[in-house]
């Protein structure tokens, strides 16, 4: 009796020990596998046939959450967030060697620029002179051309910063690159931020009047592999911007309400895409977001009903291009063989609208002499309980 009595008290003291224990580990998301001194690290990641070096550096801040970037397009090729039980997965698309990226890579995770998204024909008059741009996509200019930001070396120093772990990119576009005119020296820093965020900040100055329109093309899975149709997405934008059937917008910009490109509550991205037609279909619209571009605001939230992963992403630009990976055929494999199929990612652009120096009505992309260019995009990660909101329509 008495020997019971001991072994129950012992018991309570072990059980006591471990829960105190389980509650430490739970101040830190992630738990053990997180908790680690914040730190950038750099290594060569591979070399380009002229024999230029490419980077790579990786990020992680104090819950373990590690951005890895290149040098080659100051490309995001991996991303590893915990899951709800703390468990770490990578939750972009990417490639874990160079060689893959040369080949050819659909913008995996890349810088894009000088102009992200179409300008139709490749054409746009500035300052009463007509320009004449690279064409890359059908008629079209589509993401700086045939040589866009994304596929140039960038050169990257690690910076200090209160708000966690970071690395500055800068590269400077010659003037004419791709048919653009002035020079344009353009600056991006990826910070890890204590908070779970990855922040992107960017900044361009140049010495004629030019467009100017970045953005990060990560594909985004947030639970690592298959498709997104399952995630629950919610853009904060009342209008997108109307596109012919060669995404070229029409300049109409049209009320999501009543159609099935309302996000404005939350729907998971498979509820209704087959209702969205496109060739091939998917979501691959703007949306005008409703903070403006006035000041840095939630642009979309997205949560994956099986891991538990949340990811806000907050931006200062007016625009959010949605793109559910549509033109991903599963010709492509990532790491550990992942064959990356139609609808198996979905992209948040921050940005301009797509072809906005041929629309004035459309919030201007001019950038002149003197003036800075600024944008800030944060993606940021939390986990979430096993929910079902009455809510969201389409689950199952
Ligand atoms: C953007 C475009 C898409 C497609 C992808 C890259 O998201 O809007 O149409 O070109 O980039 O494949």
């Amino acid at each position: 009796m008495k020997r019971e009595r001991r072994t129950a008290t012992m018991n309570q003291i072990v059980v006591t020990a471990a829960l105190l224990a389980m509650a430490a580990l739970a101040m830190v998301p992630g738990g053990a596998e997180g908790a680690r001194k914040a730190s950038v690290k750099k290594a060569v990641f591979g070399k380009l046939d002229g024999g230029t070096v490419v980077h790579l550096y990786t990020l992680t801040n104090a819950r373990g959450l590690t951005a890895k970037i290149m040098t080659y397009g100051a490309t995001l090729t991996e991303l590893r967030v915990p899951d709800r039980e703390g468990k770490f997965d990578d939750v972009v698309l990417g490639f874990d060697n160079l060689a893959q990226y040369l080949k050819g890579s659909p913008y995996f995770g890349a810088t894009v620029g000088r102009v992200a998204n179409r300008i139709a024909r490749g054409k746009f008059t500035l300052d009463g002179k007509e320009y004449t741009l690279a064409v890359n996509n059908g008629p079209n200019h589509l993401h700086g051309g045939l040589k866009g930001f994304d596929k140039v070396v960038w050169n990257a120093t690690p910076v200090k910063s209160a708000d966690g772990p970071a690395v500055r990119f800068t590269y400077h576009s010659a003037d004419g690159e791709e048919g653009y005119p002035g020079n344009l020296d353009v600056t991006v820093i990826y910070t890890v931020t204590n908070q779970s965020g990855l922040r992107i900040e960017y900044t361009a100055t140049t010495d004629r009047d030019t467009p100017v329109n970045l953005t990060n093309h990560s594909y985004f899975n947030l639970a690592g592999h298959g498709d997104v149709l399952g995630t629950e997405m919610m853009i904060n934008a009342g209008r997108y911007v109307g596109v012919d059937d060669t995404l070229i917008p029409t300049g109409e910009l049209k009320e999501v309400k009543g159609t099935p490109m309302d996000f404005t509550t939350p729907h998971t991205i498979g509820s209704r895409i087959a209702e969205v037609g496109g060739d091939p279909n998917g979501y691959d619209h703007c949306y005008v977001l409703n903070g403006g571009g006035h000041s840095f605001s939630l642009a979309a939230r997205a949560y994956e009903p099986a891991t538990g992963r949340v990811m806000e992403m907050y931006t200062t630009e007016p625009g959010v291009q949605f793109y559910t990976g549509n033109f991903l055929d599963g010709s492509l494999a990532g790491p550990g063989g992942f064959v990356y199929r139609q609808h198996d990612a979905f992209c948040l652009e921050a940005g301009h609208f797509p072809d906005s120096v041929n629309h004035p009505n459309f919030p201007s992309t001019i950038l002149h002499p003197g003036e800075t260019y600024h944008q800030r995009t944060e993606y940021l990660f939390s986990t979430q309980k096993l929910l079902r909101s009455p809510y969201v329509k389409g689950v199952m």
